[in-house]
């Protein structure tokens, strides 16, 4: 229960506070500024990239500058057209709402979505057979947030619909070990030498495992240490989790390795890489293999996947000397 109340005060409630995406940042700063000026609602916003890199955290930051109400839900929640309506009559003018993965919405809530998005109506379908009529109804102008892991998976009529797209990147080293050393002290926990810059190295880019390592290595410190996380401590605990110098766990392990010895290091199909370490593709593809990618162990070619010899000298297994 605490660790939840911590999670969610770890997270920064206003652009000044955090960190990292600066272009994203500085542009919704001027579209913020913008709209308030006009007092209009934000346009509507994507943001998009790899789990964990701060989309809720954005969202939740552009109602809190707009000064609006959020409503959060998410694409796979919203079974039924009226379940879209319900959430969009309840809106104030202003209000955002925030819709997670929505890449999943369903192809009839979708098509709701549209005239709402655009118009700021819901036509809505009154009954049934020869005598069913659509009637148009007027909603408050809103802001929707839509958040998803790639934006190749929106359909382009609701991509198109969207004034603002913005990529998230993975963090840098420094901007991570700043976001740990400012959770650190949120969490009144005394972080020292390099253990900042520890951390940050094992986090993929990624805040959302910053985060959680701090918590692991806190726990680590509070237990076995003297409740000081020092770098000797952080890089002790850290190496207890099993995760290696560049932040890969048992899994990026499981799948660089089985494409080197399976399938001599590919290329190889995805869904054929998912099938041998029993992991789903879509898991692949959106968690795993954008860190790999980014860091040059893993290449995409238009007949699969390829380990680079980056990937070879990380594992310390020798490239195979026969050509292909
Ligand atoms: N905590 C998680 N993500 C953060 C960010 N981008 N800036 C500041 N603190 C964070």
């Amino acid at each position: 229960m605490e660790d939840q109340t911590a999670e969610l005060s770890l997270r920064p409630r206003y652009l000044n506070e955090y960190i990292g995406q600066n272009q994203v940042k500085e542009n919704l700063k001027i579209y913020i500024e913008a709209a308030k000026m006009r007092k209009e609602a934000l346009d509507h916003v994507l943001l998009y990239g790899p789990p964990g890199l701060g989309k809720t955290t954005l969202a939740n930051i552009i109602a809190n500058e707009l000064g609006v109400n959020l409503r959060t839900t998410s694409g796979p929640a919203i079974e039924r057209p009226g379940d879209l309506a319900a959430l969009l009559t309840n809106l104030q003018e202003g209000d955002v709402l925030f819709i997670d993965e929505i890449h999943r919405l369903h192809r009839t809530v979708e098509e709701v979505m549209y005239p709402a998005m655009e118009d700021f109506a819901l036509d809505i379908m009154i009954g049934k057979g020869p005598s069913a009529r659509s009637v148009r109804l007027d909603l408050p102008p809103f802001t929707l947030i839509g958040a998803t892991t790639r934006a190749g998976l929106l359909s382009a009529p609701l991509r198109d619909r969207f004034g603002v797209i913005s990529r998230l990147e993975f963090y840098t080293k420094d901007e991570l070990a700043y976001i740990v050393s400012r959770s650190a002290d949120i969490m009144e926990m005394e972080i020292v030498g390099d253990a900042a810059e520890e951390i940050a190295l094992r986090s993929r880019g990624t805040p959302r495992i910053a985060n959680r390592l701090l918590k692991r290595v806190r726990d680590f410190a509070q237990v076995v240490g003297d409740g000081i996380i020092h770098s000797e401590l952080a890089t002790e605990a850290l190496k207890r989790l099993q995760i290696d110098p560049l932040g890969l766990d048992e899994i990026d392990h499981k799948m660089l390795k089985a494409m080197i010895h399976s399938f001599r290091g590919g290329p190889v199909g995805l869904d054929t890489i998912a099938a041998t370490i029993g992991e789903e593709s879509q898991t692949i593809e959106d968690v795993y293999e954008p860190y790999l990618l980014q860091i040059g162990l893993l290449q995409r070619t238009p007949r699969g996947r390829t380990v680079t010899p980056a990937a070879y000298a990380h594992l310390g297994i020798p490239m195979p000397t026969d050509p292909r």
